[in-house]
């Protein structure tokens, strides 16, 4: 797809991840819909991008609200008239033990990563229907595809997301929409220190990428309609290794959260 004047919303564009997508796809030409709780935020970005083609609009609020969503993407259709692709970014990460999690922390953490992704979802999949195209891509993570000690529900969350996906391209087949799963590994942004729980680097032998190499693979998953998108070789190769030896895996990461 010609990413140039396409129209395209970037949840969670106030940092990290979606913010380096946003300033990608603008020097690209797009029109971008930004969206996060941090109005502030939202404002700098589209003063730092003037200059640039295109246009953007910040809504900002709350994806865990299913009226926020809808209002979202009717803004974006109200100001552009379509909607060729949703990024599904915003998330929140996890650093504590399961059974010292806070009930409300459990559902703030479930209704940001899943329930605010199915809520951008479902109110975008009626204009793209009429349409008669878009694309979906939801930011999974390479933990959805197993599981760390300490972060057992984000990981849970982000399975969500990849079975999601998955049957939503199954229910979708005879459409022209792409749902596509984006699998970054550890990003250099500001997870660490939103997350719930511990603050701070997880310890880990793999280096992290950067927000913009990230963007980057978002933008090639626009330009080329891919459906499955791993940011870096060695994320594939540890998902994939991961696959064969499970159990040992399970016991080095176990080892190495203990001593945290
Ligand atoms: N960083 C990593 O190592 C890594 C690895 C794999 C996958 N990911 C995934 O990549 C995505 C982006 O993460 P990031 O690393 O860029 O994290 P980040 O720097 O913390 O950015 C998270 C974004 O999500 C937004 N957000 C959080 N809760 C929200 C809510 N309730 N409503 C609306 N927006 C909300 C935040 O904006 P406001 O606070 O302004 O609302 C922010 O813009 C997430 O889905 C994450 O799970 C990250």
């Amino acid at each position: 797809m010609d990413i140039k004047n396409s129209v395209i919303i970037v949840t969670g564009a106030s940092a990290g991840i979606g913010e380096a997508t946003v300033r990608l796809l603008a020097e690209m030409g797009a029109n971008v819909v930004i969206t996060a709780r941090r109005a502030d935020r939202l404002a700098q970005l589209v003063d730092s991008l003037a200059g640039l083609p295109g246009r953007r609009l910040a809504v900002a609020g709350d994806i865990r609200e299913n009226a926020f969503a809808k209002e979202l993407v009717a803004r974006a259709v109200a100001e552009f008239g379509r909607v060729d692709v949703l990024v599904n970014n915003a998330g929140l990460g996890q650093r504590i033990f399961l059974s010292e999690m806070a009930p409300e922390d459990v559902t703030t953490l479930l209704d940001t990563n899943v329930n605010g992704l199915i809520w951008a979802t479902q109110a975008v999949l009626p204009h793209m229907k009429k349409q008669g195209s878009g694309q979906i891509i939801n930011i999974s993570s390479i933990v959805g595809q197993r599981p760390l000690a300490l972060s057992g529900l984000y990981c849970a969350s982000k399975t969500a997301v990849n079975f999601i996906s998955r049957a939503l391209r199954m229910e979708l087949q005879h459409s022209s929409i792409t749902v596509t799963l984006v699998y970054p590994g550890r990003t250099l942004t500001e997870f660490g220190t939103a997350r719930l729980g511990g603050k701070g680097d997880n310890p880990s032998p793999i280096g992290r990428a950067s927000a913009e190499k990230v963007a980057k693979s978002i933008a090639r998953a626009i330009r080329y309609h891919r459906i499955e998108v791993y940011v870096t070789w060695y994320d594939w190769l540890f998902t994939h290794i991961n696959r064969l030896f499970p159990r040992s895996i399970d016991w080095i990461l176990g080892k190495a959260a203990r001593f945290a």
